[in-house]
């Protein structure tokens, strides 16, 4: 039985005290979400032990967005996995779209990111994705399975979520028809070595679409950005109802 995770990703929005009054407002909606579902929030640095506070002993899990692969060293403005685990941080996201088209990262730095989050204890989000113009010379399954064999290399994948998230449809109101994150997720899954990791579509879910894209077989969750930083809306997309 593969996991159902809808994790919400704040990028850079939210101080400690908005972090904090979301919290509360979702806090309060969410308890008649069914257990089998795992919510994460993955928050700034600098919101990460206020949630820490706030979510102990609830079921809300937390997630960064970004880890180094050293345990310390001379890595200005950087962050590692044992700064996380220590706040209770359970999942990171590595290889987010934005890191790589912003901040220079590589497939194989995203390795490196990755197998440290594995060994401090931490759980990998693996964003991959192809931009509008791959997919438009059809080249989006191409890009899409280098980017995991090169991320991969010597992971354990039994402890790993991985996000399908086309460039194209992040933040732009675009979503990728359900059909096609379905077949892309089923083209992931095939080149995995572990049928069981839970991959994730993202990239404009909604409280509108999230049903929808949430009753594809081979869809076992969200990675939810803009939709994530209200209450009512992340509340809806958590309570989703495959049926409808
Ligand atoms: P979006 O972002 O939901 O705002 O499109 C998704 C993401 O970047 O993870």
């Amino acid at each position: 039985m593969r996991k159902v995770i809808i994790a919400g990703n704040w990028k850079m929005y939210k101080t400690r005290a908005q972090a904090l009054e979301m919290l509360q407002k979702f806090l309060d909606q969410v308890y008649e979400t069914p257990e089998d579902r795992e919510i994460v929030i993955c928050a700034p640095f600098t919101a990460l032990e206020t949630l820490s506070k706030g979510l102990h002993g609830t079921r809300v899990m937390l997630g960064a967005q970004n880890v180094h692969w050293d345990e310390e060293g001379a890595y200005t403005g950087e962050i590692s996995g044992p700064m996380l685990t220590e706040l209770n941080v359970r999942y990171v996201i590595v290889g987010h779209s934005e890191r790589r088209q912003y901040f220079g990262e590589t497939d194989a730095t995203v390795n490196l990111r990755l197998k440290a989050a594995q060994k401090y204890g931490l759980t990998p989000i693996l964003c991959v994705g192809e931009s509008k113009q791959q997919r438009d010379v059809g080249e989006a399954e191409s890009v899409i399975c280098d980017q995991l064999e090169e991320a991969l290399q010597d992971a354990d994948q039994n402890n790993l979520v991985i996000a399908y998230e086309p460039i194209w449809a992040i933040g732009t109101g675009e979503t990728c028809n359900a059909e096609e994150a379905d077949r892309i997720i089923g083209i992931i899954r095939k080149q995995l070595k572990n049928a069981d990791v839970p991959i994730l579509y993202g990239g404009s879910v909604k409280p509108g679409n999230i049903d929808e894209i949430i009753a594809k077989p081979e869809i076992d969750g969200a990675l939810v950005g803009g939709a994530s930083l209200m209450a009512k809306d992340f509340t809806r997309i958590v309570n989703y109802s495959p049926a409808a």
